[in-house]
């Protein structure tokens, strides 16, 4: 089974995180100009104290409509933190992700946030995955492959 170390690996380990005193200007800034969807954001102290998304932007938005873009994103953010262990699998992270109806997932290894999971990067693997097995039985029953 493949394991969330095994997707970080592919994938690499940066978590981009913001602290949570910046507005939702310069977060949306920031989440554009990595390509991300998601931020964590971290209190002074630079602890995890929730999520800023594309989701939260738009729900919130239609709250503080014209004054959205310079309040802070504190205002904006999901407090609640999901995560999963370097060591589980991706199966493991597929339940979580599906039960809790979230696209990402902290990757925590030894207390400490070793990167982050979105539902692409599990795509992504599983259909590696599924083109590995599918050229090693090829090459089983052909001796060859066809493409
Ligand atoms: N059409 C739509 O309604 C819609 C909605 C959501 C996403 N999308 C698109 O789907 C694609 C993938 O979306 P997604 O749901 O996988 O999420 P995403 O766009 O947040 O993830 C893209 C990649 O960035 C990584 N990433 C995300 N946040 C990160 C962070 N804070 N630090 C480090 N890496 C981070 C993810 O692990 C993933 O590898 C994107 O191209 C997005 O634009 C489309």
């Amino acid at each position: 089974m493949i394991t969330i170390k095994q997707i970080l690996d592919q994938k690499g380990r940066e978590c981009y995180s913001v602290n949570s005193s910046i507005n939702v200007l310069n977060a949306l800034e920031i989440m554009a100009e990595k390509h991300i969807g998601i931020l964590l954001v971290r209190n002074d102290l630079g602890n995890p104290v929730g999520m800023f998304s594309e989701r939260d932007f738009v729900r919130k938005s239609v709250t503080f409509k014209e004054t959205a873009l310079s309040r802070c994103i504190e205002e904006f953010m999901s407090h609640s933190l999901f995560g999963i262990g370097i060591d589980k699998t991706i199966q493991d992270a597929m339940e979580i992700i599906s039960e809790k109806h979230i696209r990402h997932l902290l990757v925590c290894e030894n207390k400490n946030v070793a990167g982050i999971i979105s539902i692409t990067d599990i795509i992504n693997t599983l259909i590696r995955e599924q083109n590995a097995t599918i050229k090693s039985l090829n090459d089983y029953i052909y001796g060859t492959t066809y493409w």
